[in-house]
């Protein structure tokens, strides 16, 4: 069995922070969303991955090389223009072959990975299996109907008017049955080679579409929100580990991950938190559900459920909380103003904030 892991694409909901990196690269309780992904196919004992790259190609392949890091075998598939999931499957037909294969958005996070849905392919053998969770708002989804076995009847893309709160979940197993599909189908109102309309093919044409429901945690990482709710839940496990130096001046409160080479002085520190290696952290309060990437610095300030990325600077500043805050960027304290800030600021982006 091999894995499709799809990357092409491009972040609109997370810009600023992904007008210089790919939405699949931000990273969450400091590592990136496509490293959760590379850990669960790996887990499910899957080794061949095929990454389909887009625009941020270049990006993509700097970060995760040629797999080994990960203990798999990595090969690229170039997708000119994000045509479609279905056309993500096109364009990858050589590299699957005759092959069984996960398809994995690479945007989605499924907590306690794919184990169990790559299971119920395998002893089940149908054409195709979806992963399907119940939500509160099916429309921005693909959404499946099910007969009384818990085979899909009908999926729809992000319908109106949805017949049953079952979303798609980005992950999908594939036998090569949906290579006839994909070839089947023609492009959608939005221009797309929709997966839902190869899934809806397949049933149309009499093959399975088996379903595991899964209701355990999951995130499509599409907003600024969500990115913040995943480093959220991904701190709920951390374990506490020290690395770097916390001078006899500092309290660390809960769980805590320091990184070799940070310095934590004058601070107090209530996790769970993470520091990245080389952050240096002086005379500050970082509150619950903080993740602060390497080689950032914080003086003199306060911040809490929030994500600091790699190289940034915040200096003066009284409270910062449910924020994004970007590469190399510098925050600084004003003259006196307000006192609440929530900011989601990009890449290189500099802001004077009050004190
Ligand atoms: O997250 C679950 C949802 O993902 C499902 O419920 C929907 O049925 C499914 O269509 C998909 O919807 P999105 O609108 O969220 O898909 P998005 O365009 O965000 O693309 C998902 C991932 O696939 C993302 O990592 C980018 C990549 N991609 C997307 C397209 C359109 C490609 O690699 N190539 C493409 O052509």
């Amino acid at each position: 069995m091999k894995a499709l892991i799809l990357v092409g694409g491009v972040g609109s909901r997370l810009r600023p922070i992904t007008h210089t990196s790919a939405k699949q690269l931000v990273p969450v309780a400091n590592r990136t969303v496509l490293s959760y992904v590379l850990d669960s196919i790996k887990e499910a004992g899957i080794s061949e991955v095929g990454i389909v790259v887009g625009a941020t190609a270049a990006e993509i392949q700097a970060s995760v090389g040629d797999g080994a890091e990960f203990g798999l075998d990595v090969t690229y598939i170039q997708q000119d223009a994000p045509r479609g999931l279905a056309d993500a499957v096109l364009v990858s037909r050589d590299f699957l072959g005759d092959d069984d294969f996960v398809m994995y958005l690479g945007d989605n996070y499924v907590v306690d990975g794919i184990v169990d849905f790559v299971a119920d392919f395998r002893r089940d053998k149908p054409a195709a299996q979806v992963m399907l969770a119940r939500v509160a708002d099916p429309r921005r989804f693909g959404v499946a109907e099910l007969d009384e076995n818990g085979r899909v009847t009908a999926v729809v893309e992000k319908p109106q008017d949805p017949r049953s709160d079952l979303a798609i979940v980005g992950v999908y197993a594939f036998s090569s049955a949906v290579h006839e599909a994909v070839a089947g189908i023609r492009p959608s109102w939005r221009n797309e080679l929709e997966i839902t309309d190869a899934l809806q093919w397949l049933a149309d044409h009499g093959h399975e579409v088996g379903s595991t429901v899964i209701d355990r945690y999951w995130k499509d990482v599409a907003s600024v929100t969500d990115v913040l709710e995943m480093n959220r839940h991904l701190l709920e496990s951390l374990e506490t580990r020290i690395d770097g130096e916390v001078d006899e001046a500092s309290e660390l409160v809960g769980r805590v991950v320091v990184e070799a080479g940070a310095k934590i002085s004058g601070s107090r520190i209530v996790g769970p938190a993470v520091i990245g290696p080389d952050t240096v952290v002086q005379d500050s309060y970082l509150g619950p559900f903080t993740s602060i990437e390497g080689n950032c610095r914080v003086a003199h300030s306060e911040i809490q459920y929030s994500i600091v990325l790699r190289g940034a600077s915040i200096e003066g500043v009284a409270r910062v909380e449910d924020s994004v805050i970007g590469r190399e960027t510098e925050v600084n304290a004003a003259p006196r103003t307000s006192t609440a800030h929530r900011l989601v600021l990009g890449d290189h982006s500099r802001v004077q904030v009050g004190g």
